[in-house]
């Protein structure tokens, strides 16, 4: 089966194409001129996937020596996310759909970071617990299969990007912040100062980051009210970046022993920082469970996470398609049970 896959929940316009589960072409634009507004302003995100949809789908096809022909599927995102955004990706998969006579099936955002690590490692065994990390998410899942999957725990409030892009605004460093801090923490002291690890000895799996926030901007105004110097960003970045770690780590793992898993898989954009992927493996070590990290441009926003997890679905359901296409985006999250 070869599936042509639609992302545009946000930001990053992203067209794939995947072959019996190996991906042939993945592209990926970003829409880097954000950071000047100090975030995502969805009006111009919508705008900015319109121009250039219809190139990244042919460049992504002639990547895989592909023609439009040859497509058997096409996968769009089609929740959660900006609804303008989701819009155009659904409804130029929605035209491709008439003007080609093929089936669309329509995917949510979040069920394509879940399965990200599977992207590059078809041996991973079921039930795993899936990290999800992102600008907008922070969940916990319990993976029993492509189709079965439990929420046992979420935020309560920000995302851990969320908070990553929110203390970084607060150090005066662009959109987004998360990769800057990720780069500065790298030479700083993460025991500098002691920021609070919100709800890490709660006895579910929930998070909570906006307090964090908060306590770094209390934290600035009254030991730097002048600005914060050069020389102490790097100790804040790697002190903020810990509190954030700790308490994603301690969540999984614990969740992974309760659950009786012997394998995480982390995903979504914070799923590269370079502190979670280090602090979570040595972690995993101790504990004898395999980590799987996927690799940059599968942890970030991608099509081809999509049509990975479009064409698992239809051959978990013994490859039937129920083409319909009058699927509506939807911005709302998967929501936990409890
Ligand atoms: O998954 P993603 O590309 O888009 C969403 O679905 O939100 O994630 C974007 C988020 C942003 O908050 C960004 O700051 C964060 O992921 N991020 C990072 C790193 N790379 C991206 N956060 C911390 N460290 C990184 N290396
Ligand atoms: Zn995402």
């Amino acid at each position: 089966m070869i599936v042509l896959a639609i992302e545009t929940s946000c930001d990053d316009t992203s067209v794939a194409v995947i072959k019996n589960s190996n991906v042939k072409s993945n592209i990926i634009s970003s829409q880097n001129f954000h950071s000047k507004y100090g975030g995502i302003v969805p009006e111009l995100a919508s705008r900015a996937h319109t121009q250039v949809i219809s190139q990244i789908t042919k460049s992504a096809l002639g990547d895989a020596n592909t023609k439009i022909d040859d497509i058997d599927l096409i996968a769009v995102t089609s929740q959660p996310g900006l609804v303008g955004s989701l819009l155009v990706g659904a409804n130029f998969a929605k035209g491709l759909s008439v003007r080609y006579d093929l089936p669309v099936i329509p995917i949510n955002h979040i069920e394509g970071h879940i399965f990200s690590g599977n992207l590059q490692n078809n041996e991973i065994k079921f039930p795993f617990i899936s990290l999800v990390v992102s600008g907008g998410h922070t969940s916990i899942f319990l993976v029993k299969s492509y189709t079965k999957y439990d929420v046992i725990g979420s935020t309560v409030d920000d995302a851990a990007g969320e908070a990553f892009d929110k203390i970084a605004k607060l150090l005066g460093m662009q959109y987004p912040g998360g990769p800057i801090i990720d780069k500065l923490a790298k030479i700083g002291n993460k025991k500098a100062f002691d920021f609070p690890r919100s709800m890490i000895h709660s006895k579910d799996y929930n998070f909570s980051f906006s307090g964090l926030k908060t306590a770094v901007r209390y934290f600035l105004n009254k030991e730097f009210p002048d600005g914060v110097p050069e020389d102490k960003i790097a100790d804040i970045s790697a002190s903020a970046q810990a509190a954030i770690v700790d308490v994603l780590v301690k969540k999984t793992l614990s969740a992974a022993i309760e659950f009786q898993c012997k394998t995480i898989v982390i995903g979504g954009g914070v799923s590269a920082n370079s502190g979670l992927r280090n602090d979570m493996g040595l972690e995993c070590k101790k504990n004898n469970l395999n980590l799987i990290c996927p690799e940059i441009e599968y942890c970030v926003d991608n099509a081809a996470m999509i049509g990975f997890i479009a064409e698992k679905k239809i051959s978990e359901k013994q490859g039937k398609i129920n083409n319909n296409l009058d699927f509506v985006v939807n911005p709302v999250k998967i929501r936990s049970k409890n």
